[in-house]
């Protein structure tokens, strides 16, 4: 009989039943996943990323197949802030679901409203600020691959939002140094780091000879990142070992999630492996508990960053 592990995590003062939670992006805010379990059944639901106002994002086609992967290229659609907090946020909560809203903006003035919005609504456990989209008509506006526009996004949003939200800082992936830009948004007041977002990426219709996707560049997902997601979490454990990190890319096993455990993940968040088989959190889910009890842990905290004890002995 395989032993009880106790599977709660924690993020900054944010605490969750169970350590497997959606990607941002992959699932809205949850509505079409909850025909499939009861979301409060999972660690959280992390909703797509939203803006200040409504958005249609790129054009069409927004998605392309690729081998191990997938690429999206979808721009940040969605309904802006303040429909979302009048339908959606209500909705989850109703399900019990622990819920962490994603926010993006195109400006830092739009984060530190963004924030403003949410500093008044109660029951969400925290805010995942994505300063890391690679689908923007402008590489410059991705924060996340500038060390001092990071800091400067962050602590916007956390002299707006107050002390008491955690605050989750989504990287990218595509940058040289990405320890020292996970450093400094967390001198800018990020309780926990999100990693990775997705990388860019490119696909050629070689029949009509031209790019697949209708904004031409996209973000990678699936079982293709994995590695660069274990590198990510696994450098950035190493940096800052304190700090948890919401671990994604690629997931779609119990092993899976266990190996970015290993490598530093206080969480997991599962997006690509959704749209194959809706219920994947749920099956990861009780996977991974079966591999933390088989490997012989108590609990889930015992297995974070498990990677790292020989280098450190
Ligand atoms: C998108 O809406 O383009 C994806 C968002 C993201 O990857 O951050």
């Amino acid at each position: 009989m395989n032993m009880p592990v106790d599977m709660s995590t924690t993020l900054g003062n944010a605490w969750f039943p169970t350590p497997i939670f959606t990607a941002s992006g992959c699932a809205s805010s949850g509505k079409e996943l909850s025909q499939f379990f009861p979301l409060k059944d999972v660690g959280a639901i992390v909703t797509k990323s939203v803006m200040s106002k409504p958005r249609h994002g790129r054009p069409t086609p927004r998605m392309a197949e690729t081998p191990s992967g997938m690429l999206n290229s979808i721009g940040l659609q969605g309904p802006g802030i303040d429909s979302f907090l009048a339908n959606d946020v209500p909705w989850l909560l109703e399900q019990k679901a622990r819920v962490v809203v994603s926010i993006a903006g195109e400006t830092i003035e739009e984060y530190a409203t963004l924030a403003r919005k949410l500093r008044s609504v109660s029951g969400i456990s925290a805010v995942e600020v994505n300063i890391s989209c690679p689908n923007v008509e402008n590489r410059g506006l991705v924060f996340a691959c500038d060390p001092d526009a990071s800091r400067r996004v962050i602590d916007g949003v956390r002299k707006t939002i107050g002390g008491e939200l955690p605050i989750i800082a989504k990287l990218s992936p595509d940058v040289t140094n990405l320890p020292e830009i996970a450093r400094g948004v967390v001198d800018a007041g990020a309780d926990a780091l999100a990693l990775i977002n997705t990388v860019l990426g490119m696909v050629i219709n070689v029949d009509t000879m031209k790019p697949h996707l209708g904004g031409k560049t996209g973000g990678l997902s699936g079982p293709a990142i994995k590695p660069v997601a274990v590198r990510a979490i696994y450098q950035v454990h190493a940096a800052l070992p304190e700090v948890p990190i919401l671990g994604m890319g690629g997931v779609s096993s119990g092993r899976d999630a266990f190996e970015l455990i290993l490598a530093g993940a206080s969480a997991v968040s599962v997006g690509t492996a959704s749209f194959g088989n809706p219920s994947a959190l749920v099956k990861i889910q009780e996977e991974l508990r079966e591999i933390l009890s088989a490997k012989g842990f108590a609990t889930l905290k015992q297995a974070v960053g498990y990677a790292h004890r020989e280098e450190n002995a």
